[in-house]
């Protein structure tokens, strides 16, 4: 049985490590493909494959097409909008998601751009602090749980929105339950997103909510670039030169983004949020156990394509 670990942005040696005890300790072989540029190096290494870990690499239906013996595909995180589910549930593969095993990373790094961003990107003399500041967390879930969480130590009041999630959920943990999307944005001067990518939220953040938010608003983006409506974004920044945007991960128009609006903008120069040893150990061997359990037990836990 081979387990192929398919990381364009490989995961820190450690985990890497534990992954192949895991697999090796089970009785299965591990393949290991990183910092591939071609995807035919992709489809090479899959041709073999009875399962495989992946991070953000995107398994579309060529990737499927070409590993005939693929049983299960995990991608080791949370967002999973680069599996083609379609394409592994036509040809019965299994896929699955590690979710919560790398929140904290990406919560720390909002918190932390929070404050790069606070700070005029260390600028002397223009800094402000989040003492005190609204912070809206858009999307309640594992990781925006533990941006709240992190944000109240520094003296902020956490307000939320996320139909998904019970109010009085929210409520317990101290936080101010918003009723709309619309209310999040006016209240809060900084927004941490935490929406994940798919057809009802491409696109979805654009001029009319942003244009709510107070003056010096800042939106904070560890999630996904395609949720933002990038060429709104531009209309905005440019008619509000309070506001503020910081994205992990650049947008499609950064270039543009950077010339046109300097330190009002950052993006950092590859998606850092999982870019951990706690994350990669934690999401890693969480991928590797969840194989190993369905080869063994027929365990899904965790199956998104149901
Ligand atoms: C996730 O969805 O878990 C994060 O975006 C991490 O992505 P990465 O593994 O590509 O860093």
């Amino acid at each position: 049985m081979k387990i192929l670990v398919a990381t364009e942005k490989p995961f820190a040696k450690v985990a890497v490590d534990g992954i192949k005890q895991i697999v090796e300790n089970a009785g299965y072989e591990m393949a290991l493909l990183e910092n591939y540029t071609d995807v035919n190096d992709l489809y090479k290494a899959a041709a073999d494959a009875d399962a495989m870990i992946v991070r953000s690499d995107k398994v579309t239906a060529d990737v499927v097409a070409n590993a005939p013996k693929l049983k299960i595909v995990v991608r080791a995180g949370a967002g999973y909008d680069n599996l083609d589910l379609p394409a592994c549930t036509a040809k019965n593969i299994v896929a699955m998601n590690t979710p919560g095993q790398n929140s904290n990373a990406v919560a720390e790094l909002a918190i932390g751009m929070m404050v790069f961003m606070a700070r005029n990107q260390f600028n002397p003399g223009t800094g402000k602090e989040l003492l005190g500041k609204n912070v809206g967390i858009h999307a309640y879930g594992n990781v925006g749980k533990l941006v709240a969480k992190i944000a109240k130590g520094f003296g902020m009041t956490i307000y939320a929105f996320d139909p998904f999630v019970k109010k009085e959920v929210m409520e317990a943990e101290g936080v101010v339950v918003c009723n709309t999307v619309e209310e999040l944005y006016a209240k809060c001067h900084y927004v941490s997103l935490h929406i994940p990518a798919n057809e009802q939220t491409k696109k979805s953040i654009g001029y009319d909510l942003l244009s709510k938010m107070p003056k010096g608003g800042t939106l904070i983006n560890t999630a996904r670039k395609e949720v933002i409506n990038e060429e709104e974004l531009v209309k905005l920044l440019e008619e509000r030169v309070d506001l503020k945007y910081a994205t992990d991960v650049a947008a499609g128009n950064q270039a543009e983004l950077t010339e046109k609006f300097g330190t009002r903008v950052f993006a950092t120069p590859k998606k850092m949020g999982a870019e951990t040893a706690e994350a990669n150990i934690n999401a890693g061997l969480a991928s590797a156990n969840q194989i190993v359990n369905f080869f063994k037990t027929g365990d899904t836990t965790f199956q998104v394509n149901k």
